[in-house]
């Protein structure tokens, strides 16, 4: 059973779940990052690399590029007058954002398909979009010097979720039904049930891509408490708590959805430790709201099958009413 002095969505972060090293050999089955995204990876962690480099690395993938350039041109970014090539999109959005994109958008369109009932795909997406744009807001809202980075944190956060869905279907789906029929989290539905955690599953995958500790870091704690851990870094902590609200909030508001049937479990210190109060939520959350018709564009600028035709506007789950924008992002 899961600690019960850490709270329903909390799991402690030195417990190695049971069956997670039986889990790992199946982990051959899925898909690597693309060359390219990689090499976008090792751009964003050496210092030294300049917009040229990201335009000479994204020449090498037409298809890849020809998503960035859809999205770009979508109302997510509203450039005046669009943009037909990756110069005059690095002119606008700068180095950081653009790669972020790339990887971002890699990393979605590694996973496409419809999912099952017990784990569609398009709620997940919206969950991991609402939690990147949450992230980002919070982000921007407390001058974090990297928000586009924290997009890609919040919007990879889950990527154990995928990759259970990929090798270990039935273990999901019985995390799944356990936390719906008990109505509560994911989490603690993983806990109760003594199952692999997704946040190890997807730090362990988003190693194996190489992807940037920051995102690998997020990515494993963002369901703990580390105010009083020594293993991280405290200029790493910002990160953890940003991706634990956003991801709260995106379950509180109901957009998308991801297996969680909790209320999303935010906890006044996740929010004090970024130098926020409780009021800043609601203005985070309406932003938020606002912000969301450009998930739409995400969506279907990943393209494969984790979007259709509708998706392409505003959220269904708790986002308002489209004002037709998703059009132009198709
Ligand atoms: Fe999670
Ligand atoms: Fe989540």
């Amino acid at each position: 059973m899961g600690n019960p002095k850490l709270g329903p969505h909390l799991r402690n972060e030195a417990q190695i779940p049971k069956g997670f090293n039986q889990l790992l050999e199946k982990l051959h089955d899925i898909p690597t990052l693309p060359i390219v995204a990689t090499k976008v990876t090792e751009l964003i962690n050496n210092p030294n690399s300049s917009s040229a480099d990201i335009a000479n690395v994204l020449k090498k993938d037409q298809v890849l590029t020809a998503k960035v350039l859809k999205l770009i041109n979508s109302p997510y970014y509203g450039i005046p007058g669009g943009v037909t090539d990756v110069k005059r999109a690095l002119a606008f959005l700068g180095f950081n954002t653009l790669a972020q994109l790339v990887l971002g958008l890699s990393v979605f369109s590694l996973f496409p398909g419809e999912g099952s009932e017990e784990f569609p795909m398009l709620d997940f997406w919206r969950h991991a979009l609402a939690t990147g744009v949450a992230s980002e807001v919070i982000a921007k809202k407390i001058k974090h010097p990297k928000p586009e980075e924290c997009f890609t944190c919040g919007l990879l956060h889950d990527i154990g979720k995928i990759v259970m869905h990929q090798v270990a279907r039935e273990t999901l789906f019985t995390i799944v039904r356990h936390a719906r029929k008990n109505q509560i989290s994911f989490t603690q539905a993983e806990s109760e049930l003594d199952a692999p955690s997704h946040a190890f599953l997807g730090e362990h995958i988003a190693a194996k891509w190489g992807l940037p500790q920051v995102i690998r870091t997020t990515i494993r704690y963002h369901h703990v408490d580390v105010r009083n851990s020594e293993t991280i870094l405290p200029s790493a902590k910002p990160s953890i708590y940003i991706v634990a609200v956003a991801n709260a909030l995106a379950i509180e508001m109901k957009i998308g959805h991801s297996g969680d049937y909790s209320d999303g479990g935010l906890q006044p210190y996740m929010y004090e430790m970024l130098g926020l109060q409780a009021s800043d939520m609601e203005t985070i959350q309406n932003i938020v709201r606002e912000e969301m018709r450009r998930a739409g564009a995400f969506l279907s600028a990943a393209g494969g099958g984790a979007a259709r035709e509708d998706d392409t506007k505003a959220d269904s789950n708790g986002a308002p009413p489209s004002r037709g924008e998703g059009s132009t992002a198709a």
